[in-house]
């Protein structure tokens, strides 16, 4: 090794070593095929469900045994593997254009366009559309794919809206003073009071700038769903003339929520009223990969100034076709039964939980679930110690994860559950029972310290406080 990668590798080094000493070192990790999966993002478990699978296993053959042409050249068969180039040079394909059209039809959208990750989806989305002088509006919580999109984009300005905070009398408030911020627990204003300051804008107010204003469906962090309608009628309300553009990302509610799964815009009809969505395929879907649906012409814009379409290899023939067997297989409803499972074991998991919390009492500190009637597949497990609730899970074969700050804001840390239509009752009645068994000990240690508290508990007073930090 050379003195000049030594060096770099010392200063690397030194800056992983002072990310350890704050307790944010991440390290890449093997799952035990036999740990029961309460932690990926496959909610309605399509990447191991047998028909799909052997669907795509007969495309795959069907497509392997059907000659790219009949002139006898040696490279007369299609290739599973990889696309040849990106979708401008030779990884174009009618199939890649088929799965769009069906696709966008699905969702009742006019247009498609697939990226090789929703991640790419967003950062093209984003850092391409919004011109010089248009504003970003988006939700605090808003992941970090988006956060990237608007550090490339051109927008003058990127605002942050206090998370699913649309109106100020929403927020319990009647005045937006410091102090009702702070109850609320964030810095940030609701999206209505950003919207009213930015309609006095000249070039707001005569439409010479667009708004974007970003939202998820499903947040993956709290579980929660964003109130689409109202934020739609807000939009309205400030940006009478049209200038209001509204992006919602659905990469954890499509699949989840709508009918068959076409996700949160359709399931409340909005269609006509969002102007794009980018949707994600690693989640319920169960496959890789994203999509934008979006007018024809901003399909067109995005295939002209997208550099995460433009300048990347294109999704091989065997990703396409693992996302058409699944949209097969939820456009022909067979979904449905899932989804409706899954929807009886998020009921009876929150209850599990809730009920646990209201038997044992801990301080907030040990453990806080919150009692709500959400049909989200994520639920968060609140606790100032996440690392030792999640190992101690992990310890009896439940594989659930901690979710720590930066991902989520310092002081509502948690152990995050996501539930699967693979899970059963009984697994969740032992994870309970898991995680009953530590709060107990917990409890016991913290009374066997006495009613002094710790410093460390003090330290998070602002437990569950909301900040504007990105999510990975
Ligand atoms: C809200 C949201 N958007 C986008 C992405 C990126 O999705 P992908 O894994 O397809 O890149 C994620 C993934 O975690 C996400 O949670």
């Amino acid at each position: 090794m050379s003195d000049t990668k030594g060096r770099l590798d010392d200063t690397l080094g030194e800056i992983l070593a002072r990310r350890k000493a704050r307790g944010r070192l991440r390290k890449l990790s093997n799952t035990p095929t036999d740990f029961v999966d309460f932690s990926s993002n496959g909610y309605l478990s399509l990447s191991t469900n047998l028909e799909i699978q052997k669907s795509l296993l007969s495309r795959l053959q069907a497509e392997v045994a059907t000659p790219k042409d009949s002139n006898g050249s040696r490279d007369s068969h299609r290739s599973l593997l990889g696309s040849g180039g990106s979708r401008l040079l030779d990884g174009n394909s009618p199939f890649a254009e088929s799965l769009e059209d069906k696709i966008a039809s699905f969702h009742g959208a006019e247009a498609a366009l697939l990226f090789t990750s929703a991640y790419d989806a967003n950062t093209g989305l984003l850092g391409s559309v919004p011109q010089p002088g248009d504003v970003i509006i988006y939700d605090e919580l808003i992941h970090a794919s988006v956060h990237e999109g608007m550090r490339v984009s051109r927008a003058a300005k990127k605002i942050p809206f206090a998370h699913s905070s649309i109106s100020e009398a929403q927020r319990g408030r009647t005045t937006d003073t410091k102090e009702s911020r702070a109850i609320s627990g964030s810095k940030n204003q609701g999206l209505g009071h950003v919207l009213r300051e930015l309609a006095k804008d000249e070039r707001v107010a005569s439409c010479k700038a667009n708004v974007f204003i970003c939202v998820e469906g499903l947040y993956s962090m709290d579980g929660d769903t964003i109130l689409l309608k109202e934020i739609v009628e807000t939009v309205d309300q400030y940006l009478p003339s049209g200038n209001g553009y509204i992006i919602v990302d659905e990469a954890h509610s499509v699949g989840v929520f709508g009918k068959d799964g076409r996700g949160l815009v359709c399931q409340l009809g909005l269609e006509d009223r969002i102007w794009a969505r980018v949707l994600g395929f690693g989640k319920a879907i169960g496959c890789a990969g994203g999509v934008v649906l979006c007018s024809p012409v901003t399909r067109s814009y995005l295939i002209n100034y997208a550099k995460s379409l433009i300048y990347t290899t294109s999704m091989t023939f065997t990703s396409l076709a693992s996302i058409d067997v699944v949209y097969d297989f939820l456009v022909s409803g067979q979904s449905e039964p899932l989804r409706r499972y899954l929807e009886t074991l998020i009921y009876y998991t929150r209850h599990k939980l809730c009920a646990l919390y209201t038997r044992l009492r801990p301080d907030r500190h040990t453990l806080y679930v919150e009692e709500t009637t959400l049909k989200s597949p994520i639920i968060p497990v609140l606790t100032a110690s996440p690392r030792s609730l999640a190992e101690h899970c992990q310890r009896f074969g439940f594989m659930v994860r901690p979710i720590v700050s930066p991902t989520v804001p310092a002081g509502s840390e948690r152990v995050r559950i996501c539930l699967h239509f693979a899970n059963t009752k009984k697994q969740v009645d032992e994870l309970c029972d898991v995680i009953e068994a530590w709060v107990r000990n917990q409890m016991s240690k913290v009374a066997s310290q006495g009613n002094t508290e710790s410093l460390k508990l003090k330290e998070i007073a602002h437990v569950f406080a909301k900040g504007d930090k990105p999510r990975l």
